[in-house]
């Protein structure tokens, strides 16, 4: 057996954005996405019984996934995609409106404090990704073993106007998940919420990640080493905040051999990421040539912020930086 089983992971960094799924799988007839795969028993059931469709799973656990990815590895299973990713960002960035054929979640953690209603995958913005990602036909379903979970699901889907909404309890299923079995052997009920999109959804949603991995922006610098060392060096501990959810910055500046690294950051509607931008001898321009770029080891999705930054950048460095792919 091949292990790891890298033909089943995605990792979305190096992705276009919005992933182009018909080129991850150009003869799948219908997406299919699940949320918090666990283990992966109803991945593999998905995968059976849609033996035509993409599957998709988002998991945040490392070790789920992996023991899914075993799972699936050993049943042969090809028409499967996991992601390393959060379900509810990657439901809203990595798939275009209505192109989505259904959607299904079991067991999630319900997170009944209110201090940890964040942490919630059916949280308020859900709903609205949901409508805007599935087809019109297409469907959501989500199996839980608490009630008060399911009928809040039930009315907060209802008020988006565009579903059609049924709670059943203890509905027979095609495949337990070993939460449902553990469930049913304590003789504690199970609901499902089924929820079927029944017209078109407006919606003005602004993407988070504008551009894909295929768009590196990039500049080249023409100025001499120490000067642009130095330039460089004032941006260690920048720290740009447009709000509370929105900003930029330089942690550190790192140097050597005429090569330098910044650590920086950048959030997007409270969505943080850590990277680095590389500066780098470009020997065939002569000798204070340069170029600029983002590292690939820790390519970030390409977002607004990162945009703000590289232009900040390049207003520091001034007229001898020279963009060679447009900073957005
Ligand atoms: C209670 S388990 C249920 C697992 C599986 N669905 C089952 O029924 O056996 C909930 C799973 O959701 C995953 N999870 C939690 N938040 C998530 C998120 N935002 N995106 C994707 N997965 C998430 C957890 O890591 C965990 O594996």
């Amino acid at each position: 057996m091949n292990f790891p089983p890298h033909h089943l992971y995605i990792r979305p960094q190096y992705m276009p954005m919005p992933i182009p799924w018909h080129m991850v799988e150009p003869d799948a007839e219908s997406l299919i996405v699940e949320l918090g795969f666990g283990r992966g028993e109803y991945l593999l059931t998905l995968s059976k019984t849609f033996p035509d469709a993409l599957i998709i799973g988002f998991e945040v656990s490392m070790t789920s996934l992996l023991k899914a990815a075993y799972r699936l590895q050993s049943a042969d299973k090809r028409n499967v995609k996991m992601l390393l990713f959060d379900g509810v960002l990657g439901l809203s960035e990595f798939f275009t409106p209505n192109s989505v054929d259904a959607v299904y979640m079991n067991f999630p953690i319900p997170w009944p404090k209110k201090k940890h209603a964040k942490r919630r995958v059916v949280r308020d913005d859900f709903w609205r990704i949901l409508a805007r990602v599935l087809k019109i036909g297409g469907y959501f379903e989500l199996m839980t073993d608490v009630d008060w979970y399911a009928e809040e699901a039930q009315k907060n889907a209802e008020e988006v106007g565009v579903f059609s909404v049924e709670l059943k309890r203890n509905p027979s299923r095609r495949v337990q998940t070993k939460y449902e079995q553990k469930w049913l052997a304590e003789g504690r009920d199970i609901f499902l919420v089924r929820v079927v999109k029944d017209e078109d959804y407006k919606s003005d949603y602004e993407r988070l990640f504008i551009k894909g991995a295929d768009y590196m922006p990039h500049a080249f610098i023409k100025k001499p080493w120490k000067e642009l060392l130095n330039d460089m060096k004032s941006l260690e501990g920048l720290e740009i905040r447009q709000s509370t959810d929105k900003g930029y910055g330089i942690r550190e500046v790192f140097y050597r051999d005429r090569e330098i690294l910044l650590r920086s950051f950048t959030i997007d509607r409270g969505f943080f990421q850590s990277f680095y931008i590389w500066i780098r001898p470009e020997d065939k321009e002569g000798d204070d040539a340069f170029l600029m770029k983002l590292d690939p080891l820790s390519s970030p999705f390409r977002t607004k912020s990162l945009m703000s930054l590289m232009r900040h950048i390049k207003d520091i460095v001034g007229e001898e930086f020279v963009v060679r792919h447009n900073l957005g």
